[in-house]
Order: C-alpha cells, then structure tokens, then sequence
C-alpha cells in the first residue's frame, strides 16, 4: 500500500484553510467552470466569463478550465489569491485535456498503444504536461484508460484498445508520467505539479453499439475483470484525481454512483484523491431521469462522492441551502473540500500560482527534444499489416514516387482528435515526410484524388481522378494516404460504416488499374473494416493520426530507415456485423462445427487482423515453451521461457506476447488473457531468451462471490507474435492434499 500523499501536514494546512470558507466558498472550491463556452445571460446581460471572474473574486470558484496561455491564467489566478485584498485566497486548479500532447502533438492513444512500450508514452505524457504546466495548467485530464471493444466508438481513438493489462500498464506509464513535477529537496523525490485525471470511471468504452453517450449495460464481472483494472492501476500509481464518466452503470449514472465512487473507489482501494464529474454530467442527471431537478442531482452527486462539479454550477447554485436547511451534513461538503484544498497544496499551487510565460510559449517554435520524441512516438505506433512482395521498404534506388490521396498533403488531420493546442503549421504531412526521405533519389509527385468526403457524399470528382491517374502512371511506386479525417474519431464521433469515407474506395481501384506497386497508408483514428484493401494495395501500412511528426514517422517506415514494431491492440473486423469483436471472448458451450454452433451464415467469425498482430521488415523464430515446473502447487508460480531469434537479415523488434488460458474454472473464463509481454529489440541472427513468471496475478480468476482466487486444474499458455499465433504448454496447478 502506497503511502497517503495527504500527508498530517497538508492535512493540518488544508483544515486551517477549510475553517476560514464559507459555507458558499466551500461549494465554490466544488466548482469548475468551463472558460471556453461564453455565452450571455440575457437576464444579466453578462457574458460567461464575466460571471466567473466575479465569482473568483469572492472565492466562489475552485477550477476554471479551457483557458488558453499563461497570461490568461495568471490573470484569474491572481483574482482568487488576491480576492481578499491581502494575497491569502485559495488558488484556482486550472484544468485542460491534454490528451495526447499540448503544443507538440504526439499519437493518438490508440496508436501510441500500439508501440506496446508505456514507458515511451509516459515520456510523451511527461513533455505534454510540462508544456501544458507552463500554460499555468496543473490538472490534465487524462489518461484515457477505458477498455474499448467497439471500433464504431469515435473514443476508441483516445483509448488503449481493448485489453485490460495493456490499459493497465500504460495508465500506469501515464499516470506516473503526466504528473511531473519538481524536486524540492526534501529527499522524497519529486513532488507533482500537475495532477493526471484518468478516465472515464468506468465503462464509457462500452456504449451499445459504438454509439457515443449511449447506455451501457455492464454485469458486476465485466466490470471487475475487464473495466476496473486499469483504474485500479492508475489509483495504485498515485493519480490524484478521477473522472467520473457520463454513462451509467447498474442504473446509476456514475456521478451519482455510490458504489463506483465510494465503495469500490474509495472503500476498496484506498484512493484518496478529487473526483471529478464529466462535462455537465450533474445536470445530465436529470435528463438521465434520475434526479427530478438540480436539487436532488446535487444532493445524488454529493452523497456518491462526486468532489468537483465539472460544468453544471449546480454544486454552487444548491449546496449552500441544502446544507443550511439540513438536507446534507456539512461534514460532507467539508471531507471533499478538504480533498481538494489538499490537492492544491500537493501542487504547490499555494506557493507558486504563477508562471511565466516560457520557452513553450505559444509563437515559439517547439523544443527540439519533443520534436524528437514525437517522431520516435510516430514510428514505433506504425503497425503494417500487409507486405507482399516485400514492396516495403521501398528501396533506396526507387527513382519516382507518386504521393496520391486525399490525406497526403494534409496538416491538420495528422493531429488527431485533441489537438486544442496543437497548430497544423509543425505538422509533417506525408508528403513531406516522403519528399525529404527521398530528396536525393527519387522525384516525388502528388495529387489528391479525391475528397475524404465526410460520412455522406460521394467525395469524387473526374477531373481530380483523372489528375491523380497521370500523376501516379508517370512513378515507379503510388504510396496512397488513405484514411479519415480529424474529426471522424473522438468524442461524439461515432460511425456505423467501418469502411473508407468518400471516393477512397474508388480511388483505390482506378488507381490499382495502373498495375504499379502500391502502399497503402492508412491516417485513421480507429479500425476499419476494409479487406478489399488487400486486393489492391501490396503492403498496408496503419499511420493512425500520428501527431505533428506524422511524415517522418511514416517515412522512416516507408523506406526502411525503421523497422516497424508496432501491433495492433484493437482487434480489426472484417465487417461491421462482428462487432463487437474482440480476443478476450469466451468459448460459449457449443462445440465447434455443425449447424448449431456460434457462427454466421455469412461471414467469417475470425477478424481481418488479430489483436497483438503486426508485421516486421525481419522475421522472427519462437523455440519451445520451456518451463521448469509445469505442475506447481497452489501458491507458486510458473517460470517459463522462450527462445526467440531474428531469422531475417535486419535489425527489429518484436514484442512476445504471453496469453493463458484456465482449462476449467469454477466462472467462465476467457479463450486466451493477455498475462505479459515484452518488446526484445534483436539484431539479424542474434537470439534472446525471453522469462515470464506466472504468478497469482496471471493465474487467478474472480470466483462466483467476486473473491480472487487461484483454481487447481489446468491452464494452456501460448508465447507468441500475437494473440492468434504462439507455442502452446500445458501447466497445472495441484490440488492440495487432502
Ligand atoms: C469529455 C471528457 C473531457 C471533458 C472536458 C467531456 O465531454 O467526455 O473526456 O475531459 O469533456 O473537456
């Protein structure tokens, strides 16, 4: 058990400061307002912001965010410290979604998940956080950790993909790397200046049917073994905050979900941080039709822990009278101010409320070292999927190159879904990734060919077509950037057509008309369902929304410069009917084969591409399983290894993916659950012997009363490239004698 960070000193200060608020200050520091959303009051006739810089003034708001730059930020920050003239008010937390960058804009989660190493998304986490700090911001609001299955989701692009350990181990790598902070000496190492806020707490990721916001139906076992893990991650690492989602979960939307926010959350695990509503997610409580009005949506979210009232001001608007009228303990109230004046201290925002503004200032150019982070972020996240021929890498001596499609020269979509701080200007598009990959030995020629047209439209226009067609008949290769734009994945951008938008799909086909070598890149934020694309492309490269060194990233891949490494962690459909598909499914009891068995007359039940899949320039070799103690006693763990060789004749990395699987449990378990990976870096011919230890975490289940627990019996693991592939052994944990 971590200690607590509310140490009896932060505790002492923040009771001292609690004791000097009143009742309306108190409910003020339960306060957030969003600063970007400006509306006037035609009662008043004051604008939003108006409002809220009166109200800071009298010590009635504890969060603004939204805001942008350091200049703006002190502004306010000095109206709270200074509200009572003598310098002694409380400081605002100002909040942002730094989701996947601040100025310098790296992956979009799902692709930064791909590269299977979270340390490097820590890093990228950490520069994120110490630009958006510089900007006066001490809460950032992510990581995004919620399980995703549904490629429909528009969110699936700011997730980890869909499996539990690999969410876990980067809300971990998140967590610890977004909260940076400074070292002040005391021998505790560093302290954070900037709280993370994972979210969203919990099940967001399974809206039915992929549709954003939509209800989410979950049983008490999937969320414990699927949905829970990597929050419980994240509270283990320190998160200092959580965000609670929109959606319900049992009936109860999660604002207002006591069993989310206090039983499990704070009961079961300890955690001792703010927890935060979503965006107007109070109010949302009424049209949920839980909560008749803001009284009782007050009152609801107060009694499940909800500490910050992210939007709504219903905290501000009730809490006061509530309390005076004895509807509400003012004990409660005081246990969640408490938590976030101690939060404010953790920061330092007591002692330093100010920034100045900095070397990330918004008109200067970005630091070196997160351009350089950016493009190794760019080039480990790339997954290739398809390599026929080994077109790829394209060779050196290639002498012309057509750059065709409706992403190639685009700046703005590379940046993906939040990109609030990020300018298109420090983009590399592709074609100026490939253009300067090849300056000096291939002439590289562009068109666009056609629209990504939005979800209607047919995106297609002769002419374009025609242009593109001259274009790409003149080149020896057509690398075609294909995909969707910015705005077709993140929040509220849901799709029920996994196919690509506009005249792509038409594109691809004329194009592939010419008979020349085609690589197809594809810039999306989700999975698509296109495996006709294998018919026409030789190799198929996923790019995702790769942030502002985008080009480079593919570039490097593109010729080689990078032996990709990336593997998918979202399972590929071959149609949308499948989904939701995903490796962590259960066997069902209906044997294999027959008319009766769980199948479709129609298509395939297998993906287009398996979780943990992904290709590399080099080939690799597994030896056998070997394990020192295949049968074990309960309470020990298994000692496995494997050889695993680079058989091809370049450098590369794989990552060894560990999957098991409980033979007979006493709950249904899944066919195979990731329990370990490593990502081995091998020269050409050299070998590695790669060791797991499977320990109680991997081996045990969640037995029909919740309790964790490791079965006697037997268990199948595979170590291999991906969850569809690997060596099988069989282990068995004994039975204690009698
Ligand atoms: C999103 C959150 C986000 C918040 C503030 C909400 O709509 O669900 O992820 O942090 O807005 O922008």
């Amino acid at each position: 058990m971590k200690k607590s960070w509310i140490t009896p000193e932060i505790r002492r200060k923040a009771q001292r400061i609690l004791s000097g608020l009143s009742l309306e200050q108190k409910a003020g520091q339960m306060t957030q307002y969003d600063w970007g959303f400006n509306p006037i009051n035609p009662d008043t006739g004051l604008s939003q912001r108006d409002m809220i810089c009166e109200q800071i003034a009298q010590g009635l708001v504890g969060s603004v965010f939204n805001l942008a730059g350091a200049e703006e930020a002190n502004r306010l920050q000095q109206l709270a410290v200074d509200n009572d003239g003598d310098g002694h008010g409380v400081p605002l937390l100002i909040g942002r979604d730094v989701i996947h960058g601040y100025r310098t804009v790296f992956p979009i989660p799902l692709a930064q998940a791909s590269a299977w190493n979270p340390a490097l998304a820590g890093a990228t986490a950490a520069a994120a956080s110490r630009e958006a700090l510089a900007d006066g911001v001490a809460w950032v609001f992510a990581p995004m950790i919620d399980v995703s299955r549904d490629p429909r989701w528009g969110r699936i692009a700011e997730s980890i993909g869909e499996d539990p350990l690999l969410a876990s181990a980067y809300a971990e790598a998140w967590v610890n790397g977004s909260q940076v902070g400074s070292d002040n000496g005391d021998g505790n190492g560093s302290s954070p200046e900037v709280a993370s806020c994972p979210k969203h707490y919990a099940g967001y990721g399974l809206a039915e049917a992929g549709r954003d916001y939509n209800t989410v139906d979950l049983s008490d076992r999937v969320l414990r073994e699927v949905i829970l893990p990597p929050f419980r991650k994240a509270v283990e690492a320190g998160a200092l905050t959580i965000m609670a989602s929109f959606n319900e979960v049992n009936g109860i939307p999660a604002c207002a979900n006591r069993y989310l926010l206090t039983t499990i959350l704070r009961e079961e695990w300890g955690f001792e941080g703010v927890v935060a509503s979503d965006y107007n997610a109070l109010q949302e409580l009424i049209t949920h039709g839980v909560a008749a009005d803001e009284e009782e949506a007050c009152l609801l979210s107060l009694r499940a822990g909800t500490d910050v009232d992210m939007a709504s001001g219903i905290y501000i608007r009730h809490l006061p009278r509530l309390v005076r009228e004895g509807k509400v303990p003012e004990s409660l109230v005081d246990e969640a101010v408490l938590r976030i004046l101690a939060l404010k201290l953790k920061l330092g925002l007591f002692e330093r409320p100010y920034v100045s503004p900095s070397e990330y200032a918004t008109d200067s150019s970005l630091p070196a070292e997160h351009i350089a982070l950016a493009r190794q972020a760019a080039r480990e996240s790339i997954v290739l999927l398809h390599n026929e021929g080994d077109v790829l890498p394209l060779s050196k001596t290639t002498s012309s190159i057509a750059v065709i499609g409706p992403l190639a020269d685009s700046f703005k979509d590379p940046l993906g879904c939040w990109a609030f701080d990020g300018r298109p200007d420090d983009v590399v598009s592709v074609l100026e990734g490939v253009r300067q990959a090849a300056a000096s030995t291939a002439v590289v020629s562009y068109a666009k060919g056609c629209e990504v047209d939005g979800v209607s439209g047919s995106g297609w226009e002769e002419s374009e077509l025609a242009v593109a067609l001259e274009v790409a008949g003149k080149a020896d290769v057509i690398v075609l950037a294909l995909g969707e734009t910015f705005e077709m994945s993140g929040e509220a951008r849901s799709r029920t057509n996994l196919d690509l938008p506009g005249g792509q799909r038409r594109l691809v086909e004329a194009v592939a008309q010419l008979g020349k070598p085609i690589v197809a890149v594809l810039l999306t934020g989700r999975p698509l369902a296109i495996p006709w694309l294998q018919d026409y492309a030789d190799a198929i490269v996923q790019a995702w929304h790769l942030g502002v060194q985008s080009g480079h990233g593919i570039a490097d891949v593109l010729f080689g410069d990078y032996n990709p490494s990336g593997r998918l962690t979202v399972t590929f459909p071959l149609n949308v009917g499948q989904v939701p598909i995903y490796y962590y499914r259960k066997k069902t009891g209906r044997p294999p084969g027959g008319v009766y068995t769980s199948y479709y007359l129609d298509s395939s039940t297998d993906p287009l591409y398996p979780f943990g899949f992904g290709l590399s320039y080099t080939s690799f070799h597994y030896g056998e399983i070997r394990c020192v103690n295949p049968q074990a006693a309960l309470g020990e763990s298994f000692d496995l290894s494997v050889e695993v060789s680079n058989t091809g004749s370049r450098e590369g990395e794989e990552v060894v993916q560990i999957y098991i699987r409980d033979e007979a449990a006493s709950v249904t378990q899944p066919l195979k659950k990731l329990v370990g990976f490593r990502k081995v870096k091998l020269g050409a011919g050299e070998s590695i012997v790669v060791a797991f230890t499977l320990g109680a975490d991997a081996l045990a289940i969640l037995d029909a009363d919740m309790n964790v627990t490791v079965e006697p019996g037997d268990f199948t693991v595979w170590i291999g490239p991906s969850s569809a592939e690997g060596e099988s052994v069989r282990l068995t944990v004994e039975a204690p004698a009698q």
